[in-house]
């Protein structure tokens, strides 16, 4: 069965991460950003992949509701579960709790924290102040994981269910 993939993204950071991502995946891969259209319907995916991205400490709340909205049929669904941020080791994985409910945390195949970009040239004025204050960074600076999205992919893979 095909594949979807989910995400939402400000800057383009999960955008470029998504676009990694499918290199790594075989078969039909559908995309979807709930920026521009309204929530996909599962029932022609076997594996659905939901990303999106960390601002001031909060994912989407886009990907958010499409989480709570679909938990039961997302269950039934070979799952992967993916964030872009610039924090790292405890802090990221606790920013990747909240965003994920436990329930598809656990069931997920994959789950992935894959960097994350300040694109200074796509930030308005209020985020720049908020990076240049906060992260202590005054120019642009990607930190995308390759090793990231390649061991999601890995991971995924080996949770197929086979044919
Ligand atoms: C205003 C602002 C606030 C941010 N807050 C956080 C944060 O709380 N935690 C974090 O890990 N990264 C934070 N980031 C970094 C973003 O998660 C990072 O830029 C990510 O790559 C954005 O992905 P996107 O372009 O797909 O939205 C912040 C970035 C901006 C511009």
């Amino acid at each position: 069965m095909k594949t979807l993939i989910v995400y939402k993204t400000r800057h383009g950071c999960t955008d470029k991460c998504v676009q990694k991502l499918k290199r790594h995946l075989n078969g039909e891969v559908d995309v979807v950003n709930l920026k521009s259209t309204g929530s996909p319907a599962l029932s022609d995916y076997g594996t659905v992949l939901i990303g999106g991205s960390i601002h001031v400490g909060q994912v989407q709340k886009k990907i958010k509701a499409f989480c709570l909205d679909h938990e039961v049929e997302l269950k039934q669904k070979t799952l992967g579960l993916f964030l872009c941020c610039m924090e790292e080791g405890e802090k990221a994985q606790k920013q990747f709790d909240a965003a994920f409910s436990e329930g598809l945390r656990v069931h997920a195949a994959a789950q992935g924290l894959f960097g994350g970009e300040f694109d200074f040239d796509r930030m308005n004025f209020l985020e720049r102040k908020i990076v240049k204050k906060v992260a202590g960074i005054k120019a642009s600076t990607s930190r995308i994981s390759e090793e990231a999205i390649d061991r999601f992919a890995t991971d995924l893979a080996r949770n197929l269910p086979e044919g």
